[in-house]
């Protein structure tokens, strides 16, 4: 038996589908596309079905993947959470019809087509109307305890009311999390700009957030919970169909599909499902196909399941796409903050109805990842809608003139070279102010309330200005008013309004150290460290040549913050900049000295969510007052800091006795030491 090709083949592909389902389900790190994961588990299937006497004891196709991860409390789900079985294309479709039609002859049956969410299933039980438990679906039959970071979606409803029907003793409500696209491309635009980690995927940002041990992270992502299905109801809800009772789901305020349909033949099936197919990028959520369920519950119960999944469902997943093309250049785009990234400029290609002729390689580890050189053959693929990407270089049509791509030495934009730390993954352009590319932006910051505060030089502004070419760097705002004359030919600019912006920039001459400083947008140096530098070196020129042993004793700044500041100051049109804005009259009082470090050792705990600044801005505050702040509270804390929906931590704070601040109290202490 062991020799038989066929276990041979089952045995490869039950541990390749046990590799992926770790990586999926446990890691949330997919090692493959969903789509490459389907065909393998398809074929084995298909193995197993054409060879029903070989089916391996630990195959997992009559199996739901994924075990929980340890840390959370584990339960069991009264009415396991099953799973679907998969149909391909039209023929799988009808052939899924067919089964149903032969088991109940000369009935009428209607089909309710859904979304098929690409989030992670989850299970919500209401008591008495109370959100009082969400549950991972885990391996379908155990998931993780995770009512806090469920409490912690929005859209979801945490207590039931309806003025038309009545909240049901017991209600267990079935759906998917997910984050919505928008939302999900806006945080990984955070986290990007805060260098900051990354997710491949909506789902994968949904799976990471909603695995976290501290509800506030789950609270500060923008999750959002589709219903799908009630798995138990009393008194029952006396519905009669699926459709119905997911209607009946809404008068509560759960958030049902934004597509949804009621077919009355397989036909009408397939043709919502093309249409769908369509719409998919104009959707605000990721789906990866189409939820197909006979609509009657009487039906439903009629087929019953074969194993682990209901006769009376299945899933029409979209097809991945994926198009050939060739790479016609690669160039690199220097973006806000200085970052190189390399786009593949693509003979363009329709992917699934939308053209691409750009894609980010995102850097040039992946370049080397892919080995994808200009003139190469790749595949473009896209995941629903989401950024395109190369997949894969085909290296059987490498023609013998493709170009390897290597970082340049040199920013395109401005010729300063790049830099790209050790252990970082991401090259810069050290250009800095001097960079055109990253001019704009540090335009804005030096302008900004906590920088320079020039509140008249408004976006509107400094478009025409860089238009007139009268911005190249910042010192060039010092030197507008030697250009009045052009100012008053930008048009709506009076002789007003040009007054009031020479008046603004003359008031900004007189500022602080730790304004200057923060203004000059070095990375790394936000608002505290910058009045950290300004505390603890005193003198503009004692920061300007501090070394980096210096700067790493500096409250708030890390080795590697030390590294950029050193950087900056070496780079000589940095300082060149620098020289022609002290030369223009920018000045400051001395710093009074920082000897007061009045939380000096003290150790403090914030927790909840504070409505006025992110918890990283409190911790600063925290930390320039010379407080550690730290995560669990024991007997040694000193206070907590409670902001809204505060949880176990401030429970364990009141046991013990620790004093506590709410917001107000907070901002009111920041402010008496200066901080606010
Ligand atoms: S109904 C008996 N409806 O697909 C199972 N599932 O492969 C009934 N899913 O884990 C499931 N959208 O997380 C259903 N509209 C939808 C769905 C949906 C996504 C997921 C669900 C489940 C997986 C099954």
């Amino acid at each position: 038996m062991e020799n038989n090709p066929v276990v041979t083949q089952m045995r490869q592909l039950i541990q390749l589908i046990a590799k992926h389902n770790h990586a999926y389900y446990v890691m949330d790190q997919p090692s493959i596309e969903d789509s490459e994961y389907d065909q393998l588990f398809h074929q084995l299937k298909a193995l197993e079905q054409q060879y029903p006497d070989l089916v391996q004891a630990d195959s997992p196709v009559n199996k739901v993947g994924g075990k929980p991860l340890a840390k959370f409390e584990t339960i069991t789900h009264t009415v396991p959470m099953l799973s679907l079985g998969n149909v391909f294309n039209q023929e799988e479709l009808f052939a899924f019809a067919r089964r149903i039609e032969e088991r109940l002859p000369n009935q009428k049956i209607q089909y309710d087509v859904e979304l098929k969410f690409d989030g992670l299933a989850i299970s919500l039980w209401y008591e008495n109307g109370v959100l009082t438990r969400g549950v991972t679906r885990g391996d379908g039959e155990t998931g993780e305890v995770i009512t806090q970071n469920v409490k912690t979606i929005r859209n979801l409803p945490k207590v039931l009311s309806s003025d038309k029907v009545a909240v049901p003793r017991l209600l267990e409500v079935r759906g998917e999390v997910l984050m919505p696209k928008a939302g999900f491309e806006r945080l990984n635009a955070e986290n990007e700009a805060k260098g900051e980690k990354t997710f491949a995927n909506p789902r994968n940002a949904a799976a990471g957030s909603l695995r976290q041990l501290d509800p506030n992270i789950a609270a500060s992502r923008p999750l959002a919970f589709y219903a799908y299905g009630i798995a138990q109801c009393e008194p029952n809800h006396g519905l009669s169909s699926m459709s119905a009772s997911l209607e009946w789901l809404t008068n509560f305020g759960f958030a049902v599909g934004e597509r949804h349909f009621i077919c009355d033949s397989i036909q009408e099936v397939q043709e919502k499902y093309q249409q769908i197919n369509q719409e998919r990028p104009n959707l605000a959520v990721e789906i990866d196909g189409m939820v197909i369920k006979v609509d009657d519950l009487q039906q439903q119960q009629k087929l019953g399941f074969l194993s682990r999944e209901p006769r009376w469902a299945t899933a029409y997943k979209f097809p991945a796409v994926a198009a050939l093309t060739t790479v016609e250049n690669i160039d690199w785009q220097v973006g806000r903050t200085g970052t190189l990234t390399p786009v593949a400029r693509l003979n363009p290609v329709a992917v699934g109805g939308v053209t691409v002729s750009n894609v980010t390689l995102h850097n040039i580890g992946e370049i080397h990842r892919l080995d994808v050189r200009i003139g190469d053959t790749v595949s473009v693929y896209r995941s629903g809608d989401v950024i395109p990407k190369v997949e894969k270089v085909w290296l059987e049509f490498r023609p013998d003139d493709v170009v390897e791509v290597h970082l340049p030495e040199n920013c395109p934009v401005c010729s300063s070279p790049v830099v790209m730390p050790e252990g970082e993954a991401l090259a810069r352009c050290s250009g800095g102010l001097y960079c055109s590319a990253q001019r704009i932006e540090a335009i804005r910051h030096f302008v900004s309330r906590k920088a320079m505060d020039i509140e008249g030089l408004g976006d509107r502004w400094v478009e025409s200005l860089l238009h007139l070419d009268l911005l190249k760097d910042v010192a060039d705002i010092y030197h507008l008013h030697e250009h009045r004359e052009q100012l008053l030919t930008i048009e709506k600019m009076g002789e007003k309004s040009v007054q009031n912006l020479l008046d603004a920039i003359e008031n900004s001459k007189k500022t602080t150290l730790a304004a200057f400083i923060y203004a000059l947008g070095i990375r790394g140096v936000g608002e505290t460290t910058a009045r950290m530098l300004a505390n603890t070196f005193q003198t503009f020129d004692a920061i300007r040549h501090a070394d980096l042993e210096a700067l790493k004793k500096t409250p708030d700044v890390g080795g590697i913050t030390a590294e950029w500041i050193v950087d900056f100051f070496q780079a000589s049109h940095n300082l060149e900049v620098i020289d022609r804005l002290l030369a223009a009259g920018i000045h400051w009082d001395a710093p009074i000295a920082p000897t007061r470090q009045p939380l000096n050792g003290e150790s403090w705990v914030i927790t909840g969510t504070l409505a006025t600044m992110g918890r990283d801005d409190a911790t600063q505050m925290l930390q320039a007052l010379g407080a550690r702040v730290s995560g669990s509270v024991s007997s040694k804390t000193k206070c907590v800091v409670a902001g809204e929906k505060a949880g176990s931590k401030l429970e364990k704070a009141e046991k013990l006795g620790i004093p506590v601040l709410d917001e107000q109290a907070f901002l009111a202490l920041m402010a008496d030491y200066g901080q606010a």
